[in-house]
């Protein structure tokens, strides 16, 4: 038996850098629960100066990430580049034809070309693990392939990015507005290369994408996913939500109906009495429901170098284990809902002219959809200013209010975009 397990990493930036370090400090305790030495044998970075406190004497430095995969002297390739395509992409594809296992935490890369990706792994016999690309530390992907694995199941859901979650508690607890609580995701290295990611929901509906996979449809498929991030959120729509007794949570969901999967990212009011509610800052929860076991939850860190450093490394673990399993999930159902089988309740804020005749006009459309309205909130008078005039509905087609906003912003006391959020009335 090989005593030690040779690791290339490719990109040594947050999670790459974290992930160096915990191999090099913790390498006595790594090697007595996997039963070799973890060595990292090489390394690929843009910039070789940059200080990243970890001391990568006696690693051998390859100027091109290709060399990794076909250096004989490296087991597995480590790929914390990022991007959908590109290098990271080359990199991996090339690692697993070369016989070396591939760990990552690249969730755009895996939720565009999972599928394939998957298939060459398991054709050439090798590991492809990427705990670390769904909520940073938590170990969902090993809970839901392992722990679970004697489930079906119904639903996964939860907050899936740290830098949205941190946004929206910092807006809320603290008052930040929206660009400071987000430079400072940045500077605490939550945030992704380009932080549009975040607060567009892509990031999470990335990590969604192969939660799907796992649990209902066996391979990713993004493309199929509805995704909204954060821009509409005000603070107005932070101060509603407390007044009406919720929270705002960027949330994935996704879920087998009768209908078929659907699967959304999007910012949600949920009860303020919710477990998801008390889960702040750049924490991650996930929720699975699964039929024998009924609902469990992971809550941990989503984002950060060492967080998810951590994941990384217990993939390593897991191949010096040995440790093997079927990288094609099993599949539930390749079907997904028409848009047209969605519904829910929601909560719809419009900026009005505060005059005679709003509100008819604006009901008026909403019946005129099917629409049915729980409750109407409108404070304040001003004949020259805008107004806040905010609706909740009971549950109802989301088709049929998505067409009433198409109205409704056509209308010229309707002065600003309509923020429309789900609200999920979870526990
Ligand atoms: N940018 C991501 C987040 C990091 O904020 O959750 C982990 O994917």
């Amino acid at each position: 038996m090989n005593s030690f397990l040779r690791i290339g990493i490719a990109g040594l930036g947050t999670v790459g850098s974290a992930t160096a370090k915990i191999i090099q400090e913790q390498a006595d305790m790594l090697s007595h629960r996997c039963g070799k030495q973890i060595e990292i044998t090489a390394v690929t970075a843009r910039d070789k100066s940059k200080n990243r406190k970890i001391d990568l004497s006696g690693v051998k430095w390859l100027d091109r990430p290709m060399d990794l995969a076909t250096d004989p002297n490296i087991d597995v390739v480590v790929e914390m580049i990022g991007g959908e395509d590109g290098v990271a992409l080359e990199l991996v594809r090339a690692s697993l034809e070369n016989g070396k296992h591939v760990v990552t935490a690249n969730k755009a890369m895996l939720a565009h070309h999972g599928a394939e990706l998957f298939a060459l792994a398991s054709e050439n016999d090798k590991i492809l693990a990427f705990e670390a690309a769904v909520a940073g530390g938590i170990p969902i992907i090993k809970a839901v392939r392992e722990g679970l694995s004697a489930n079906h199941f119904s639903a996964i859901y939860g907050i899936l990015n740290g830098t949205c979650n941190y946004i929206l508690t910092e807006m809320w607890q603290n008052g930040l507005d929206f660009e400071t609580a987000l430079q400072q995701a940045q500077d605490a290295g939550y945030a992704e290369a380009d932080p549009s990611f975040d607060i567009d929901g892509v990031d999470a509906s990335h990590k969604l994408a192969l939660l799907t996979a796992l649990a209902f449809t066996g391979d990713p498929d993004f493309d199929k996913l509805e995704t909204e991030g954060l821009r509409s959120i005000t603070a107005l729509d932070i101060d509603y939500a407390t007044e009406l007794g919720y929270r705002i949570k960027l949330l994935g969901i996704t879920q087998n109906t009768e209908h078929g999967v659907i699967q959304t990212v999007s910012p949600c009011m949920i009860p303020e009495t919710a477990s998801l509610a008390s889960v702040e800052g750049s924490l991650n929860a996930v929720f699975v429901d699964g039929d024998q076991v009924g609902t469990t939850m992971y809550v941990g860190a989503g984002a950060g170098g060492s967080e998810t450093g951590s994941a990384v490394v217990a993939d390593i673990i897991d191949i010096a284990r040995g440790h093997r399993w079927q990288h094609k999930p099993y599949v539930e159902t390749t079907t997904y809902a028409p848009k047209e089988a969605r519904t829910g309740k929601f909560y719809l804020r419009l900026m009005v002219n505060d005059v005679s005749g709003v509100m008819a006009d604006v009901t008026a459309i909403l019946r005129d959809h099917n629409v049915s309205l729980k409750s109407i909130l409108q404070y304040g008078h001003s004949v020259e200013e805008s107004v806040p005039l905010v609706l909740t509905t009971h549950e109802t087609k989301e088709c049929g209010i998505r067409d009433a906003i198409i109205s409704l912003r056509k209308l010229d006391s309707v002065l600003t975009e309509p923020c429309l959020l789900r609200i999920e009335l979870l526990d």
